[in-house]
């Protein structure tokens, strides 16, 4: 049966154009509740949108209906002028045998190599980040979680290959080339001037870069003929299934220089919202320090995966925060999502924010409760209510990675530091590629040893005086 949804008249669209650059959150919810959860719309260009937050859409659209619809070229062309064409940037049959050539390479078995070099990384930031408390316990951890993720993609990507300066430098050329995206995307009337004002030649210069050094990384590794286990080692060795032959030098660099986009703001945005919600939960805090404080620091990919309340935890991160907060995708042919429907050419907007702070779904979705994710509350979840790492065929290939990083991540940082005490206050969003804070998350920071010891001598006074 057709079931007739509701179109945002063109003028509210446009009188809302300007807020939606801005802020696009706001706008949307604003027009949920309006216009019902499946809505018509129209972007600037004029081009027709259907928003969701029906679970059953991004389903059909992800999952049971895929080959019906592709990423659009706001996802292929629009990124993939500066990062390349590849597994995140590409569309249809390359796509598809780009997947099936790297997908060996994330399984669990193969990253269990990646945990030492996490480990050891997440260490040694954690090392300095104690010593930059020690001069300024006033640290931006969105910031640091940043520097945290970089370091850990850029040493699973390259392993000793890549120094800390030019960690460093490849972070700030992506996250300027990232803005820059994002104002492409959403100010497209504007692209003309800034390819005038030199602007976008600022960004392909950046990106070219990007390129130098990480093809230099590459050549490097080849006449080295050493090998690290890590994920350029992956991508040199990967033979296509019906050729056997391995992937061009430019397919390579390509392929490289994705994971890496992909795979650092996304984590490091999701490790500062989860410190942001322990600090502002200190029952939720408490708990996880318990289950943190007696484990070794040694990680193993199986005990890492296991049911935690570290893994609520996350989890819980992720719905309340998705760093990928809206999925687009464009419709091939005709189709029809439960009644509603779509044209060939239609923009299909899986907002996926919504869909994880929908009240019918999830009950007072702006309350922070692992518990949500309790292993007994699995069964009932309603399928696509929660795809932080969308789903379908094109899921997140890091999805493995990212958890097992973020897990080190947070359980040595709540060894390491104690967090401060609520603030009652909440970031607002600053939604670009990834959902970003709008403003800094800083935080005074204690060195757990610090405190230890002050138990310790408060304890010794007390001793003493009872004497
Ligand atoms: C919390 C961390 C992460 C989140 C929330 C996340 C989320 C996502 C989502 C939602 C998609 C699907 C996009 C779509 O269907 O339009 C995706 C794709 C992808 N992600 Fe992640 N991601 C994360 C971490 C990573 C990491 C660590 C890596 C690599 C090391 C990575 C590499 C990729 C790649 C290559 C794709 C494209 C896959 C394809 O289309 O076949 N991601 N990610």
């Amino acid at each position: 049966m057709t079931r007739k949804i509701k179109t945002v008249p063109r003028i509210e669209s446009l009188k809302r154009a300007f807020n939606f650059v801005e802020n696009p959150i706001p706008v949307v919810d604003h027009a949920l509740k309006t216009y019902g959860d499946t809505y018509y719309t129209r972007i600037i260009g004029g081009r027709k949108i259907v928003m969701s937050i029906e679970p059953g859409f991004a389903q059909h659209v992800l999952q049971k209906g895929n080959k019906k619809y592709e990423k659009s070229e706001l996802q292929t062309d629009a990124l993939g002028k500066y990062v390349g064409y590849g597994l995140l940037t590409a569309n249809g049959e390359y796509w598809l045998r780009q997947r099936r050539l790297i997908q060996p390479g994330f399984h669990k078995a193969k990253l269990a190599a990646l945990v030492g070099i996490m480990t050891e990384e997440i260490s040694k930031f954690y090392d300095d980040l104690e010593e930059r408390v020690i001069q300024d316990p006033n640290i931006d951890v969105s910031h640091a979680m940043m520097e945290l993720t970089l370091r850990v993609v850029a040493k699973s990507l390259f392993s000793t290959g890549i120094n800390e300066e030019d960690i460093i430098k490849l972070g700030s050329w992506i996250s300027d080339i990232q803005k820059h995206i994002v104002k492409e995307v959403r100010m497209p009337i504007f692209n003309f001037w800034r390819r005038l004002n030199g602007q976008t030649r600022k960004a392909l210069g950046l990106a070219d870069h990007a390129k130098k050094m990480i093809q230099d990384l590459i050549d490097e590794r080849k006449r080295s003929e050493e090998k690290y286990g890590d994920l350029l080692d992956m991508l040199l060795d990967s033979k296509y299934e019906d050729t056997g032959e391995s992937m061009s030098d430019e397919q390579i660099l390509d392929e490289a220089i994705i994971l890496f986009v992909a795979g650092y703001e996304t984590t490091a945005i999701a490790l500062a919202w989860c410190l942001h919600a322990l600090r502002e939960d200190p029952g939720v805090r408490a708990k996880l320090e318990s289950e943190v404080m007696d484990q070794t620091g040694e990680y193993a990919m199986e005990s890492l995966m296991r049911p935690s309340y570290l893994g609520q935890v996350i989890d819980e991160t992720l719905r309340k925060y998705p760093s990928a907060w809206i999925l687009d995708r464009i419709a091939l042919e005709d189709d029809e999502i439960d009644g509603v429907k779509i044209n060939k050419g239609d923009l299909v907007g899986l907002y996926v924010f919504g869909v994880h702070r929908n009240p019918k779904i999830w009950p007072e979705p702006d309350v922070f409760n692992p518990d949500r994710f309790h292993p007994s509350n699995k069964k009932s979840q309603i399928s696509y209510s929660f795809f932080p790492f969308g789903g379908g065929p094109r899921m997140c290939i890091g999805y493995h990675f990212a958890y097992m990083e973020m897990r080190i991540a947070i359980a040595e940082f709540m060894k390491r530091f104690v967090l401060p005490q609520p603030t009652g206050h909440e970031p607002d969003y600053l939604p670009l590629i990834t959902l970003k804070p709008r403003e800094n998350i800083v935080m005074k920071l204690k060195r757990r040893q610090e405190e230890e010891q002050m138990d310790e001598e408060v304890h010794a006074g007390v001793t003493v005086h009872e004497s």
